[in-house]
């Protein structure tokens, strides 16, 4: 059992990670819970598969249950669903004192965390995230949101957990697609905080992995403790967790978000940055030569054809109204070490491969 206490300024929570937690899942939730009315949030695969048992635990504690089963993918992030599910919630006759748990992956837990700040101003909410990427980073953090027309995640709030529980062994069931997607948020954090994670990771057999998957989780989970509570909401520091987004952002914009999933655009963004940050000597040479060897290693991709330069720029936000605006962008000065830079956001034209 590996457990994390993340300390804020006016709140703090504890982070359980061990294989099996979830059949133990009744006593925790009866530790937070402050009465006895509970609405689950989960999506429709994480229900088929988890649903009835997460159900019957807490009903054998004697909890009064409501399960709010969404549509999986990014579309439940909608006003529409936000709305829905607080009607529910609001017919259940939740009050303040009740407990909200989000049951499934990021997606879930963004929605759920927002409805849990928005019901009655702030109801109490758990993670219990079931994706590699909610596990070692959604779930983590207190941001909650949900996506609008004008971009992903431009509504929401920075609302804490009062605990987060993860069950390594739920990955059992994740698509391979989705576990790479989380390696990459994983790989990034190697890259921009811990070389011992990086090189073990780079290291391990699939046996080897599978056997240190607590002390992965545990140790991604521990980086983005350490980040948010020194910049809970995002001014500072915490942009270091944005490395290779920058880029794979505006990949995953340029191919419509149909071509590359976020952790492989984010895998992207991380080789290209770096390769072009080593000529321009920001980044140690051989630096992107293995951040190549590890993305390739958990089947991540490396190799892109950008040939639109305007769509890729304009994916960028760089258009003429915005010339001379500056732009924080991540590198890394060798594996494990990170650091802001501040340019002028049409410079980054320069860490961008073009064909
Ligand atoms: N709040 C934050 O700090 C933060 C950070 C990173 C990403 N995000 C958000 O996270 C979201 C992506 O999250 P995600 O990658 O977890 O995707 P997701 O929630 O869409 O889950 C991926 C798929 O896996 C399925 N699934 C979930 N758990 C499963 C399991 N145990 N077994 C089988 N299938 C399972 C889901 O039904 C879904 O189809 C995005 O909306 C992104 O904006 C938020």
């Amino acid at each position: 059992m590996y457990k994390l206490g993340v300390r804020l300024f006016d709140h703090s929570y504890p982070i359980y990670i061990e294989k099996g937690l979830f059949d133990e899942i009744g006593s925790y939730i009866k530790d937070v819970a402050k009465t006895k009315k509970i609405s689950i949030v989960t999506d429709s695969n994480v229900d088929r598969l988890y649903g009835e048992k997460l159900v019957d635990i807490l009903q054998k504690e004697g909890f009064n249950i409501k399960k709010i089963v969404v549509e999986p993918g990014e579309k439940s992030k909608s006003f529409a669903t936000f709305e829905r599910v607080l009607n529910e919630m609001l017919d259940f006759s939740m009050t303040r004192s009740d407990l909200i748990i989000a049951f499934g992956g990021g997606v879930v837990g963004d929605l759920t965390g927002f409805v849990a700040s928005s019901l009655l101003r702030g109801v109490d909410f758990v993670q219990i995230p079931t994706t590699l990427l909610s596990q070692v980073d959604s779930s983590v953090g207190g941001k909650v949101a949900i996506n609008t027309n004008y971009g992903k995640n431009l509504v929401g709030a920075f609302y804490q957990p009062v605990g987060v529980y993860i069950d390594p062994n739920l990955l059992k069931t994740l698509d391979q697609r989705y576990l790479a997607d989380g390696m990459a948020e994983v790989i990034k954090y190697g890259c921009i905080k811990d070389k011992n994670l990086f090189y073990d990771l780079l290291s391990y057999s699939e046996k080897e992995f599978d056997k240190n998957i607590e002390k992965i989780i545990y140790t991604c989970c521990n980086i983005k403790r350490i980040v948010v509570e020194k910049d809970e909401k995002d001014t500072g520091d915490r942009m270091l967790l944005n490395f290779g987004h920058t880029i794979g952002h505006a990949i995953e914009k340029y191919f419509n978000y149909e071509s590359f999933t976020h952790g492989e655009a984010v895998a992207l963004g991380m080789y290209m940055i770096t390769k072009t940050a080593e000529t321009l000597g920001d980044t140690s040479m051989g630096t992107s030569e293995v951040i190549k060897e590890i993305l390739r290693k958990y089947s991540l991709p490396v190799l892109i054809d950008l040939k639109d330069r305007d769509k890729v720029l304009n994916a960028i936000g760089l258009d003429k109204k915005n010339i001379g605006k500056s732009l924080n962008i991540i590198l890394l000065k060798e594996v494990g070490q990170s650091y802001i830079k501040k340019i002028q956001l049409e410079e980054i034209e320069k860490y961008i491969e073009f064909n």
